[in-house]
């Protein structure tokens, strides 16, 4: 007895499996609290002082988002500007934006975009992910999207796009039409912008290499 080793002691691996158990139940818990507290929707008075939340509240599609590198970080961060235009409105309420939201959420369920692309990096790799798609330049007012739909703003012009966009093919594959109405391309559009405002860590990585989308580049 007295020369056995502390290896081969039930007690000891006994006691050590209660204690990793215990720690990583805290940890657990900790970390779900603290994913909470970051992902956790901020509020239209949040962005109308100026917080930064990593998901900021539906009212973003009030204003301006801009992608500008982060050089602390390392990778390319939403920045959230002045006031704009959303179809024509910059005072959407946090109900109103909360409802545009929402339809553009269940249309993209409904049409399951997600079996072609990918949003903040879920689905399929058929075509480009969605995450910052309105900060693509080509939605911009020199850009050939925009363009190519012949409207005069970005939401526009995705709205007409998303309605028909079997008529504006740039890719080898085509998008086909989905029977999406005005409405709900109306919502599309706003699910994106504010999908484009959320901080994801500069994800997806090749977004940024795109000429024009980060802002002074
Ligand atoms: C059957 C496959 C398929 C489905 C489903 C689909 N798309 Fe697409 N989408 C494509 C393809 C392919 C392209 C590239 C087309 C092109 O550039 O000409 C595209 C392009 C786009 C673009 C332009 C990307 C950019 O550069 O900004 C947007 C925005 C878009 N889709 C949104 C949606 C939304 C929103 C849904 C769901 C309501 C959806 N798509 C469903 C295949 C699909």
């Amino acid at each position: 007895m007295a020369n056995r080793s502390v290896w081969s002691d039930n007690r000891f691996w006994q006691r050590s499996a209660a204690w990793v158990t215990g720690f990583a139940s805290v940890l657990l818990i900790w970390l779900t609290f603290d994913t909470s507290a970051q992902i956790s929707m901020g509020t239209a008075q949040d962005l109308a002082d100026g917080v930064t939340k990593r998901v900021p509240s539906s009212t973003v599609i009030n204003y301006k988002i801009t992608y500008e590198m982060d050089t602390a970080r390392g990778h390319e961060v939403p920045v959230i500007g002045e006031k704009e235009l959303f179809f024509g409105r910059d005072d959407w309420s946090e109900e109103e934006a909360g409802a545009l939201l929402h339809l553009g959420k269940l249309g993209s369920q409904a049409k399951n975009c997600m079996n072609c692309h990918t949003l903040l990096g879920n689905g399929a790799y058929y075509a480009p992910d969605l995450t910052k798609a309105w900060l693509d330049p080509a939605w911009g007012p020199e850009g050939s999207l925009q363009a190519m739909t012949g409207k005069n703003t970005k939401e526009e012009a995705m709205a007409e796009f998303l309605q028909h966009p079997s008529q504006y093919p740039t890719h080898e594959r085509m998008m086909p039409n989905l029977g999406i109405t005005a409405d709900e391309a109306k919502g599309l559009v706003a699910f994106l912008k504010h999908m484009s405002s959320i901080d994801t860590n500069g994800f997806p990585r090749n977004f940024g290499k795109i000429k024009g989308a980060v802002h002074g580049k």
